[in-house]
C-alpha cells in the first residue's frame, strides 16, 4: 500500500536525509548554484526593497550583489512588478508568440545600433551557446578565441575559458584557444598560424574574473581588424557590461560587433538572456530559410521576463546611467583615498566595483571569502567574487554610506582579522 504520509524532516526514514544545515543534505553542499559558496554558511534571504535586503537572521543588508549585477533598479521595483504581475495575470508563458517580445526585441534594438535582429533566451549562458552555434553555422568552422580568465556563463566551451576542467567534454578543447588579456601580438598571432580556423573571438569589455579592468580600446579594435579579415565573427558578451552605457559598453567604446549577447539588467530580475546581431547573420536562424539552424527554449521570450524587460530599460535612461556611473565613479576615488595605504585598491568601471590587493595576484579563494564576510559584517551584500553592484533607487547618501561600509571591511581583510 502506498504510505499517504507525507514526507518531513521528522518522519524521513534515513536519519541523515535529515537537515542538519539549511539546504542540507537536498541541496548539494547546501547550496543551488556553486556561485553562492561564501566558505560557510551562508544567511538566506527573505525580503528585498529598492537598494536594501533584509535575511533570515533579520538583518538589513545593502544589497551590493543585486543577482550578481542583475537587479539595477533594487529589490521589488514597484513598476517592474506591476509589469510582471500583469504579464503573470494574463498568462505566464505561451506556445505562439507575445507582443510583449516584440515590444523587448524594438526597446533593445534601439539601444544598439548596426544590430538588426534579436532572439531571446533563458540566461547568458545560453545566449553565449547560440552565438556560437550562429558563428559556426555562418561560417563553417570550429574554432573559437577567447580571452584567458574571461568568463560567457557555463556552458562547455564558455568554461574553457579558465582552461581545462573536470566533466568539460575533452573534445571541445581543440576549438577554444585562449589569449591572453589585452595581448595583441599573441591575437594576431593565432590568426596568422590558422587564418581560417576561427568562428568568432568573443570578448567580455570588462571581464570580472580576470580582474576587472576593461579592455583596452586598441585590443577590442584588433579583434575587429582580425575578425573582418579572416572572415570570423566577432561577439560582444555584455551580459554584465550592458549596464554600463545606453548602448553598452561596446557602445561607449564606438566598435561594433557582429553579434551581441546580453542578460541580467534586460529581464527586470526575471530570468533573460539575448543574442543581437547583424541580419546577415541572424538570418541563419530564420525558420523560413531552408538553410536555418534550430534555436528554441520553453520559456524563451516567456511574457513575464519580456514585460519586466522592457519597464527595466524604460527606468534604464541615458541619464540614469550617467547618474549611476559617476556615483561608481565617485565611490571608487572616495575608496582608494583610503585603501590604497592599506596595499589594496578598488577597481571596475562606473556602477561596478570590486576591491583587489594592490598586487592582484595575491587574491585567493580564502581572501575573496574573509572579505565577503567582512563587508556582511559591516552590513553589505557582495558577489561571492566580491563584485559590488550600483542600483538606481541608490543616491549620493546611501552609495558613501556602501562605500564607507566596504572600505571597512577591506581595511579588516587586509589586516588579516576575522
Ligand atoms: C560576461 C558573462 N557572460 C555570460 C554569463 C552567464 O550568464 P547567466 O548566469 O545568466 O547564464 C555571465 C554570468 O555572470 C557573465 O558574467
Amino acid at each position: 500500500m502506498i504510505s499517504t504520509m507525507m514526507p518531513s524532516p521528522d518522519n524521513i526514514r534515513d536519519p541523515h536525509l535529515r537537515r542538519n544545515r539549511k539546504g542540507m543534505p537536498l541541496l548539494p553542499g547546501g547550496y543551488g548554484r556553486s556561485a553562492y559558496h561564501v566558505g560557510k554558511e551562508p544567511p538566506y534571504a527573505v525580503h528585498g526593497e529598492g537598494w536594501r535586503m533584509w535575511d533570515d537572521n533579520g538583518r538589513e543588508l545593502i544589497d551590493a550583489n543585486g543577482n550578481f549585477t542583475t537587479l539595477i533598479h533594487g529589490n521589488a521595483h514597484p513598476e517592474i512588478v506591476e509589469a510582471a504581475e500583469q504579464a503573470i495575470r494574463t498568462g505566464a508563458s505561451w506556445g505562439i508568440p507575445n507582443l510583449s517580445e516584440w515590444d523587448l526585441a524594438e526597446t533593445m534594438l534601439d539601444r544598439l545600433p548596426g544590430l538588426d535582429q534579436i532572439r531571446f533566451a533563458n540566461s547568458g549562458t545560453e545566449a553565449v551557446m547560440s552565438a556560437f552555434r550562429i558563428a559556426r553555422a555562418v561560417t563553417g568552422r570550429d574554432g573559437i578565441v577567447m580571452t584567458k580568465d574571461g568568463f560567457h556563463g557555463t556552458s562547455d566551451f564558455a568554461l574553457l575559458a579558465s582552461g581545462p576542467t573536470k566533466g568539460v567534454a575533452r573534445s571541445a578543447e581543440s576549438d577554444v584557444t585562449l589569449v591572453p588579456l589585452g595581448d595583441i601580438d599573441e591575437l594576431r598571432e593565432v590568426f596568422q598560424n590558422n587564418p581560417t580556423k576561427y568562428a568568432a573571438i568573443i570578448l567580455d569589455l570588462l571581464p570580472n574574473k580576470a580582474g576587472l579592468l576593461p579592455l583596452s580600446k586598441e585590443f577590442v579594435e584588433e579583434a575587429r581588424a582580425l575578425a573582418t579579415a579572416h572572415g570570423a565573427l566577432l561577439i560582444f558578451d555584455e551580459v554584465v557590461s550592458f549596464r554600463l552605457g545606453p548602448n553598452g559598453l561596446g557602445g561607449r567604446m564606438g566598435v561594433l560587433p557582429d553579434l551581441l549577447t546580453a542578460g541580467k539588467v534586460i529581464g527586470g530580475g526575471f530570468a533573460i538572456g539575448a543574442i543581437a546581431g547583424r541580419q546577415e547573420y541572424m538570418s541563419i536562424l530564420d525558420p523560413w530559410s531552408p538553410e536555418s539552424i534550430s534555436h528554441s527554449g520553453t520559456f524563451s521570450g516567456n511574457p513575464v521576463s519580456m514585460a519586466a524587460g522592457v519597464v527595466a530599460l524604460q527606468l534604464l535612461t541615458p541619464a540614469e546611467i550617467e547618474r549611476l556611473n559617476s556615483l561608481g565613479d565617485n565611490a571608487r576615488a572616495e575608496a582608494n583615498a583610503v585603501l590604497n595605504a592599506h596595499g589594496w585598491e578598488m577597481r571596475g568601471l562606473g556602477s561596478l566595483l570590486r576591491p583587489f590587493p594592490l598586487d592582484a595576484r595575491q587574491l585567493d579563494g580564502e581572501t575573496q571569502r574573509r572579505l565577503w564576510w567582512a563587508a556582511y559584517e559591516n552590513g553589505v551584500v557582495l558577489s561571492s567574487a566580491n563584485l559590488a553592484a550600483l542600483s538606481t533607487p541608490m543616491g549620493e547618501q546611501v552609495v558613501h554610506d556602501f562605500t564607507d561600509r566596504l572600505v571597512g571591511a577591506v581595511i579588516k581583510t587586509a589586516e588579516g582579522a576575522e
